[in-house]
């Protein structure tokens, strides 16, 4: 081959696939990671139920198994065929439909020849080594790529990070939080390995805040939207109104204030009827996103805010480790992107530090003698938090 192509990048989410070619800015589809199958159990048509065992799955295909759709298309024929997900919380759940998915990915979406590619795929932080060498099984033996490079997703957001081309830029040591549809992990990363016995998982990602705005509409009574269509429009009130905000005591007066100025209307079309309606958005646009920081307004079961879990992230990482891990908090994932959430991330995170600080230097009863050396007096507080956690 003269020139080589460009390599593939595939990173299949929970909630979302993101295809596309090495050298573009931005990929070349977004669609859900969904599969609509006849052959599966539970599927309304196709009435055999024949499940077939992970594995050898290649050899069994008869023309029948080209019947399927994925993404977009999956989804608008969910009613005729079985709508499945084949990834669960980050990690590939069902082998035989990821197989059919990566293959209308390529033929049908990005129309290239496996074997003329190499492929780099992306994996969610603790993957199993078995995941590994199945996925590395089925891109070789079924779709005969070229070469295979499979990236943990946090270290890769560290690389995308990188803002200028200067050299001392490249740092691979950083704090990541990857937000995704499924899961929320906080993942630190020191020279490009991941902290792996130090890793967080929260249990509230875009999904959990999807399910809270919509309960917020109903509450509400904003009975013009079509119960089929509820969660879509739930989603995609989410999407495109919510913001993180300092302060929800001070934002509820607002809205209670000057409605007028905060109230939006969400414009959408009946799925079967095309009738269009109108929705009122009004508290739910920042009480969704703040269940990161306030957990208990949605649920009993996990209570830690944001800021405290990164806090405890860091402080359990090897001592060196912690300040490059305090310097570089990246943020990932679609469910980072409200606004301000970076910056009330940054305020609470300040908030903990400080509040550790001071207990810690109350317990010491003035014992410890935090020496801040000279050429570090323009460095922040939380960097001084560093030095006296030493035990
Ligand atoms: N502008 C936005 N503001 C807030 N949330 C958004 C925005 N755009 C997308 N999302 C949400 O981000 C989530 C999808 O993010 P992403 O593609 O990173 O997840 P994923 O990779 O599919 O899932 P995971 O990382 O959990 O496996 C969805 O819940 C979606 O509603
Ligand atoms: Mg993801």
């Amino acid at each position: 081959m003269a020139t080589r192509l460009p390599a593939v990048i595939m990173d299949n989410g929970t909630g979302y696939t993101k295809l596309g070619f090495a050298g573009n800015n931005n990929p070349l589809f977004v669609f859900p990671t969904a599969i609509a199958t006849r052959d599966s159990a539970g599927a309304p048509a196709g009435g055999s139920a024949v499940s077939k065992a992970s594995g050898n799955i290649a050899t069994k295909r008869g023309i029948e198994d080209l019947d399927f759709f994925i993404g977009n298309e999956a989804i608008s024929n969910s009613k005729t065929y079985g709508l499945h997900y084949p990834i669960r919380q980050g990690q590939i759940d069902n082998w035989d439909q990821m197989e059919r998915f990566w293959e209308q990915s390529i033929f049908k979406y990005l129309r290239c020849e496996p074997e003329d590619h190499y492929f780099l795929l992306t994996e969610p932080p603790l993957n199993a080594p078995e995941n590994r060498e199945q996925t590395a099984e089925i891109m070789f033996e079924s779709f005969n790529i070229q070469g295979l490079y499979i990236a943990v997703q946090a270290v890769l957001a560290l690389a995308a990070s990188w803002s200028s081309n200067k050299a001392s830029d490249f740092v691979l040591t950083g704090t990541v939080i990857d937000s995704g549809d499924g899961v929320t992990h906080v993942i630190p990363v020191a020279e490009g390995y991941v902290i792996g016995s130090s890793i967080k998982h929260i249990p509230i990602a875009g999904r959990n805040i999807t399910y809270f705005v919509q309960q917020l509409l109903r509450d509400r009574n904003e009975n013009s939207i079509p119960p089929e269509d509820s969660l879509k429009v739930a989603e995609k009130i989410k999407e495109q109104f919510s913001y993180v905000c300092p302060d929800i005591v001070k934002e509820f007066k607002k809205y209670d204030q000057e409605g007028d100025k905060y109230f939006q209307k969400y414009q959408g079309v009946h799925s079967v009827t095309g009738q269009p309606y109108e929705v009122d958005v009004g508290f739910e646009r920042f009480l969704g996103p703040e269940i990161f920081f306030n957990p208990e307004i949605a649920s009993s079961d996990f209570l830690t805010p944001i800021p405290e879990v990164v806090d405890n992230v860091i402080q359990s990482c090897p001592i060196d480790t912690r300040r490059g891990l305090y310097k570089n908090i990246v943020l990932s994932g679609g469910s980072t992107m409200f606004k301000d959430f970076g910056k009330r991330l940054q305020r609470d995170m300040k908030r903990v530090v400080d509040a550790r600080i001071k207990r810690s230097e109350e317990l010491s009863g003035g014992l410890i003698k935090v020496i801040v050396n000279p050429d570090k007096l323009s460095s922040s507080k939380l960097e001084k938090s560093i030095e006296i956690i030493i035990p």
